[in-house]
């Protein structure tokens, strides 16, 4: 997501700001500004791409003044150009905004806002908040007045900043729900503001949290805290003790581990707008453009995508053909491309990829394109090619994912997965609205359900230690968690250099039982679902063969004892959703093992994020 910083001292802040941004550059983001204020006038300065762009529009055209806010964009709404960077200003240009999340609601907001003649300059979610706060700038408030009229009205999540020449030497902070940090860094005769700590450092390490709900009015002379309420509130002042490097990591000894740990917080951040409240229906924005009447008309699907992404889209087969009866084919990209695919009038062809310039789906999208095909991509970059290429277009809204292997991205085409697989069976007629209503309240369930997982940690940690020597590993799964087993064997592979193999249980008869004996640790997923009596015998195989099991089983699962040597333990939830739990166990494990390896897991090696080689 998007970084934050501001400083309000007797310095000149343009400098103190761009350096905090580029303390800040490790999280990704696709365009950059700043908004500083002095003697009633505000110098706003913007720039698409790298900061060195920000730099050169700053070197051309200065700006002073002791006071001013900053911004690294990670686009959700609208695509990353100038235009769309922030700040974003008012109508008069005297008050601007910078603002980290999603508001939900900012187009019911920005309605009346242009039947009042507001002029609008951007795409972005965002700019609704300055001209809200212009309305109430106008009756003579305070900043923070004007903020705490209007952030209670957004629905969503967000940590925005504001200055404002109208009221000089001051920014005013606000979170709402648990989107972004909102820090403040307590100086001598100077305070500062930052998403995250990195970006404070080297100016303080005595920091306050503001929570969701909470608002902070910081001037060169102190820092006030405020609730809804207009309260003030006493925050406690915390010392910060890590170094700049761990501080990137938020304390985690690497992204990977941060990335998993992010996933409730991203699963929600995914989920935002997507449900109408008024008919429970699944609704996607402005990029999905496929009408009903083209829902109804689809014949088949092929879903593609690379490592991770394809287990991702396998999953997608499992769900669409279930939820939506529409036959799916999953593909290699690299195969696709360079073979003679069949695609029909009435078939969407789905890329999934969480960079958006993975060479090998980009050439399959063209491929499928050039036959005809409509093309719809889940990807998490905003205005990286596929989302270019494609006609319709799914954000995974999972933020900048740092670590090589992908974890949260994955997690969060899982449940765009689970959104277009309900919305599709909406449409169609072929989801019962009762059954479609519960497993959308258990979507909604998943990022309680992932934050129990995470703190099973210590015993997957213990596990991971105990088998973290074994050379080879075999990963079992069934039904919608087979493509778990795979992603988990995959996982496992690039991490740890182990070799791992994932397969579908019932395939072991026919050549992998070949492989068991009592030094193979065999990973299987054992849920509490359609595939449980099977798996258990699957099991069974293993065991009469000396194997060692691990399994992963559902809480309340008394009779896996019996049959596993070592148990880990998800919440129940439906089959279908099963995928988004039983997989963390398993990046958790495999980041454990490649860990105690002493393995560079952030960079594995011969790997990288984005492939954009054949
Ligand atoms: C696995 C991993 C890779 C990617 C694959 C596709 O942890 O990171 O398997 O999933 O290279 O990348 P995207 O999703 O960017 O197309």
């Amino acid at each position: 997501m998007c970084g934050i910083v501001g400083y309000a001292g007797p310095q000149q802040a343009l400098p103190l700001l761009m350096d905090g941004l580029k303390r800040l550059e490790y999280r990704g983001y696709d365009s950059a500004g700043v908004a500083i204020q002095h003697d009633g006038v505000l110098e706003i300065r913007r720039a698409e791409g790298k900061l060195a762009n920000l730099a050169a529009v700053v070197a051309k055209s200065p700006a002073a003044g002791a006071t001013g806010i900053g911004h690294t964009r990670w686009a959700t709404h609208g695509r990353p150009n100038e235009q769309n960077a922030h700040p974003h200003v008012d109508c008069g240009g005297v008050t601007a905004v910078i603002h980290n999340g999603i508001i939900e609601n900012f187009e019911a907001l920005k309605k009346p806002l242009v039947d009042k003649g507001h002029r609008f300059m951007s795409e972005t979610d965002t700019e609704v908040v300055v001209h809200l706060i212009e309305d109430e700038l106008k009756s003579g408030k305070s900043l923070e007045d004007a903020a705490l009229a209007v952030v209670p009205t957004l629905e969503g999540a967000a940590a925005l900043a504001f200055v404002s020449a109208k009221d000089p030497g001051k920014i005013v902070a606000a979170r709402i729900s648990n989107a972004g940090g909102v820090i403040v860094g307590h100086g001598e005769g100077e305070n500062y503001l930052a998403s995250d700590i990195p970006a404070l450092l080297e100016h303080t390490r005595t920091v306050s949290y503001v929570e969701p709900g909470e608002f902070a009015v910081i001037t060169a002379g102190g820092v006030r805290f405020l609730d809804r309420a207009g309260t003030q509130l006493e925050k406690a002042k915390t010392t910060i003790t890590w170094d700049t490097v761990s501080a990137a990591k938020s304390g985690y000894k690497h992204f990977m581990l941060k990335e998993i740990h992010e996933q409730p917080r991203v699963i929600s951040d995914t989920l935002l707008g997507r449900v109408d409240r008024a008919s429970g229906r699944v609704v996607f924005d402005a990029d999905l453009k496929l009408t009903d009447d083209a829902v109804r008309a689809l014949d088949r699907i092929t879903l593609l995508g690379c490592g991770t992404a394809g287990y991702a889209a396998l999953v997608g087969k499992y769900l669409i053909e279930r939820l939506a009866r529409i036959p799916c084919d999953v593909e290699i990209p690299s195969e696709y491309r360079y073979r003679d695919p069949v695609v029909t009038k009435g078939q969407l062809v789905i890329s999934l990829t969480q960079s958006g310039e993975t060479v090998d789906t980009l050439a399959a999208m063209e491929e499928g394109k050039k036959r005809g095909a409509r093309l719809l991509t889940f990807v998490n970059v905003m205005g990286s090619q596929a989302s270019r290429m494609a006609d319709d277009v799914i954000y995974l809204h999972a933020g900048p994912e740092i670590s090589v292997a992908s974890t949260k991205a994955y997690s969060t085409m899982l449940v765009d997965l689970y959104l277009f697989a309900i919305f599709l069976g909406q449409r169609r007629g072929t989801l019962d609205p009762t059954a479609g209503g519960k497993l959308l309240a258990e979507v909604f369930h998943l990022p309680t359900l992932v934050d129990a997982v995470l703190r099973e940690e210590p015993k997957i940690k213990a596990l991971a230690y105990r088998h973290h020597q074994a050379k080879d590993f075999l990963y079992l799964g069934r039904g919608v968690n087979y493509p778990t087993a795979l992603e988990g064997a995959h996982k496992l592979k690039e991490l740890s250099y182990s070799h791992a193999e994932g397969t579908a249980a019932g395939e072991m008869k026919h050549g992998i039982n070949a492989l068991i004996d009592e030094s193979l640790p065999v990973v299987a997923i054992v849920l509490q679902d359609s595939t449980y009596k099977k798996m258990l015998s699957n099991i069974q195989e293993v065991r009469a063969r000396a194997g060692a099991v691990i399994a992963v089983a559902n809480d309340d699962d008394e009779e896996i004892a019996q049959n596993a040597s070592e148990v880990i333990r998800v919440p129940k939830t439906n089959e279908l959703l099963s995928p988004a739990l039983a997989v963390v166990p398993l990046h958790l494990f495999a980041y454990h093992v490649a860990d105690r390896r002493g393995n560079d897991v952030d960079q594995p090696r011969n790997l990288a994020k984005a492939v954009t080689v054949e």
